[in-house]
């Protein structure tokens, strides 16, 4: 409480979110390298009209894992070159990797040892971990035909760096498929960055009560997982962080203070 007091007043600077993003999934990565939890999104469970997942195998994290399916079922990934930025522990990475069938698939995330977790975790063909920025994309110029980025964006520091390397790396009729949250102030923002960003708009949906019903959903199994792998002493601050039915996160999507959307953006030729 006391360090949250004290580190409040910088929590909008630039610098702060950037160093923030770093050290957390820094440490996250590093103290807690658990094989079986490959995902670090709130989850998403599909509407009537999306067709059910059906998957050989169950997976461990079902709820997260849709979160990322349905996303990029809003484009063809098949024989593409795919880039996702903030690939985290690699579970998205993987299942779609392996689902979708691109000809290549490269996650890029900010923090070294989630890099390390995911390629020691994730060893398949065509797929990738590289560290690096999401403001400073080590990637050439139209390049690459779909970007992938989930959760990710509310942590950097400049949004607008962000959206311009987007456009960078894209190719021509390419895609940026892109699901976050942000507080009810500040949607006006992300909206504006998007419209200013030199891509096309396709689709914008509030997919808010999807992610409700995927946290009330998993809150099982989130909460054991919390009780097998956390400390203790720090299991109530993972809890919050892990948006558990009753944190702060959770509460704020139910009484929208907060909203989750996903977006398809496209640049024209
Ligand atoms: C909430 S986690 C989501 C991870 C993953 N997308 C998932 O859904 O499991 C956010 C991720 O974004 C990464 N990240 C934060 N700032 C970044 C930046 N500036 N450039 C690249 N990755 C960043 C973090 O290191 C972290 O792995």
């Amino acid at each position: 409480m006391i360090i949250k007091t004290i580190l409040s007043p910088f929590k909008n600077f630039a610098w702060f979110k950037r160093l923030n993003a770093k050290v957390t999934y820094e440490l996250l990565a590093k103290h807690i390298p658990a094989e079986d939890w490959h995902f670090m999104n709130y989850g998403y469970a599909p509407k009537p009209n999306e067709a059910p997942l059906q998957l050989a195998e169950p997976p461990t994290q079902k709820y997260p894992l849709q979160m990322y399916h349905y996303l990029a079922s809003k484009t063809s990934l098949e024989g593409k070159q795919i880039l996702e930025v903030g690939s985290g522990r690699g579970g998205g990475a993987r299942h779609l990797a392996s689902h979708f069938k691109p000809a290549s698939y490269t996650g890029l995330d900010l923090a070294q040892h989630a890099v390390d977790l995911a390629n020691k975790l994730h060893k398949i063909p065509h797929l990738r971990f590289i560290q690096g920025s999401a403001e400073d994309i080590p990637l050439a110029d139209n390049s690459v035909d779909v970007v992938i980025n989930v959760e990710s964006c509310h942590a950097y520091g400049s949004v607008e760096k962000f959206l311009n390397e987007v456009k960078r790396v894209l190719k021509p009729n390419g895609y940026f498929l892109m699901v976050d949250f942000r507080y009810a102030v500040d949607m006006d923002t992300l909206k504006n960055q998007l419209k200013n960003s030199g891509l096309e708009m396709v689709e914008e949906e509030n997919i808010t009560a999807h992610v409700i019903e995927a946290i009330e959903a998993e809150d099982d199994v989130k909460q054991d997982r919390i009780r097998r792998l956390i400390p203790k002493k720090w299991q109530k601050l993972f809890a919050e962080f892990a948006g558990v039915v009753g944190s702060k996160f959770y509460r704020n999507l139910k009484d929208q203070t907060r909203f989750y959307y996903r977006y398809v953006m496209k640049k024209n030729s």
